[in-house]
């Protein structure tokens, strides 16, 4: 993202070029093949329909740019755009070795990197379509080794972990959170007391709030009630090179590799295109319940074959390729450019954090454990200021500075300090993922806008007195 010298936003080409050199060295590779008619490319009409297609694509809000602090996304690193770009020039299928030979390799080194960001050196895990797929894949290895156990996972885990039981036909059950948005380990004991426990989800880094549940405290609980111990870190899982983070949320990441399988997403905070989530196990035995047979793929190598141990079948090469290429960019070492971007994210979101809670206007939620920050606009009761927030969102967005919105339990706030009447069990505040290191540089002029839009919100009010 470029803004030039007549303040007007550009985006960046200048890597264009960069792709069109390296086209040429994969071309040097097939030098030997006879030449064969390409597909019709360029022509008016297909500039005319990308043309439309840009003009379509206008309709969106502007994910890639600092104003837009509202939800989980940012663009992918424009090594991984260009990476990902040149591998569909070869088109890999990285089910089988005879699909996508170079892009299974890589995606093999590129997984095993992010096995070793939580100390795994043997696992087992593949690139999968995102984290609902990464989560169900999980959850299908607990079933086979808890069967009939029930799954747990907090209030404030993804929706897609009840989903996923739901498909696999595994009982499931929500445990309370406390104040800050974890897991509540009382509630999580009382319910194992109970029995029929066979699987426990952990979240790091919930959606709504990026909260780490403790998972010390699980593993001791894991000792001794012996269920499987799934981690979904599809959000939080970088984190675990950044340094600066509290300490009871630097302890979680300190055991996170006792976990038996966790998710990571790099389409959230690994700066990939959507479509590439990640499951690990750290025991790779459990490759055995993969095992099919498949007459018609797994001919050319008696090397593993990445469809052997996943359940989808075609997947993108290229986003191996693109994440291979980003890490070999950007390791994954704490310290490195990589963990330094994501520390700037979350000193953006403490200073934000800081800023809404010494203004009298506003209540806050929880401190962010990671880069999340959740906030409500003060009124006398809950539902004026729910009715306020969604006012705030719209008002915001008029001003140039996109928000998202969430519905979260009161217990999240502490309405008492702030004088605020219960009258329902959620508050409907604002969210914003400040995902992108920039956001940290950006602060004071997305402070500017949301007070701008907060005093809006009060002119129709004095005019009407
Ligand atoms: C913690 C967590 N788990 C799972 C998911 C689902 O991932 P996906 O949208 O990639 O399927 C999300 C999505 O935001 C998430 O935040």
């Amino acid at each position: 993202m470029k803004v030039n010298s007549t303040g007007r936003f550009r985006f960046e080409r200048q890597s264009l070029a960069l792709l069109e050199a390296a086209l040429g060295r994969l071309e040097a590779g097939f030098t030997d093949l006879p030449p064969a008619a390409d597909p019709p490319a360029g022509g008016a009409r297909m500039g005319r329909v990308l043309a439309e297609v840009a003009r379509r694509l206008q309709d969106n809000y502007p994910y890639f740019h600092p104003l837009y602090a509202g939800q989980m996304l940012k663009p992918p690193h424009p090594v991984a755009r260009l990476a990902y770009a040149l591998a569909l020039w070869i088109n890999p299928n990285n089910h089988a070795r005879d699909g996508g030979r170079a892009s299974s390799a890589m995606e093999q080194e590129a997984v095993a990197e992010l096995a070793r960001l939580f100390g795994w050196r043997r696992h087992l895990g593949h690139l999968c379509g995102g984290g609902t797929l990464a989560n169900l894949e999980a959850l299908w290895v607990a079933r086979q080794l808890r069967s009939g156990g029930r799954v747990l996972a907090s209030a404030q885990a993804h929706y897609t972990h009840q989903r996923v039981c739901g498909v696999l036909g595994l009982p499931f059950a929500s445990v309370p959170t406390d104040e800050r948005g974890r897991m509540d380990m009382g509630a999580l004991e009382r319910r194992l007391r109970a029995g029929g426990v066979g699987t426990v989800v952990a979240t790091v880094g919930t959606t709504a709030t990026g909260a780490v549940d403790p998972l010390p405290r699980l593993l001791q609980l894991r000792a001794s009630f012996g269920f499987r111990l799934h981690v979904d870190a599809a959000y939080g899982g970088y984190f675990r090179l950044v340094e600066d983070l509290a300490p009871e949320t630097r302890s979680a990441f300190h055991v996170l590799g006792r976990a038996d399988s966790v998710v990571i997403d790099p389409h959230k905070h690994g700066l990939q295109p959507y479509g590439c989530g990640c499951v690990l196990f750290r025991d790779p035995r459990v490759g055995r319940f993969y095992r099919h047979r498949s007459p018609y793929t797994y001919f050319t190598s008696k090397a593993l074959h990445l469809g052997e141990i996943s359940l989808e079948c075609s997947r993108p090469g290229a986003a191996a390729v693109a994440l291979w290429a980003t890490q070999r960019l950007l390791p994954l070492v704490p310290g490195g450019e990589f963990a330094r971007a994501l520390t700037r994210s979350r000193a953006a979101a403490v200073t934000f954090y800081e800023r809404l809670r010494s203004d009298g206007r506003f209540i806050v939620g929880p401190p962010p454990e990671l880069d999340i920050v959740v906030w409500a606009p003060r009124a006398a009761r809950v539902s004026a200021a729910s009715r306020r927030a969604r006012r705030l969102f719209t008002e915001a967005a008029r001003q140039g500075l996109h928000l998202a919105v969430a519905e979260l339990p009161i217990h999240l706030f502490d309405l008492t300090g702030a004088g605020m009447a219960p009258d329902g069990a959620t508050l409907i505040c604002l969210r914003s993922v400040l995902m992108k290191p920039e956001h940290d540089a950006w602060l004071e002029r997305l402070w500017e806008r949301l007070e701008h839009a907060t005093r809006a919100l009060d002119r129709p009010a004095r005019r009407g007195r």
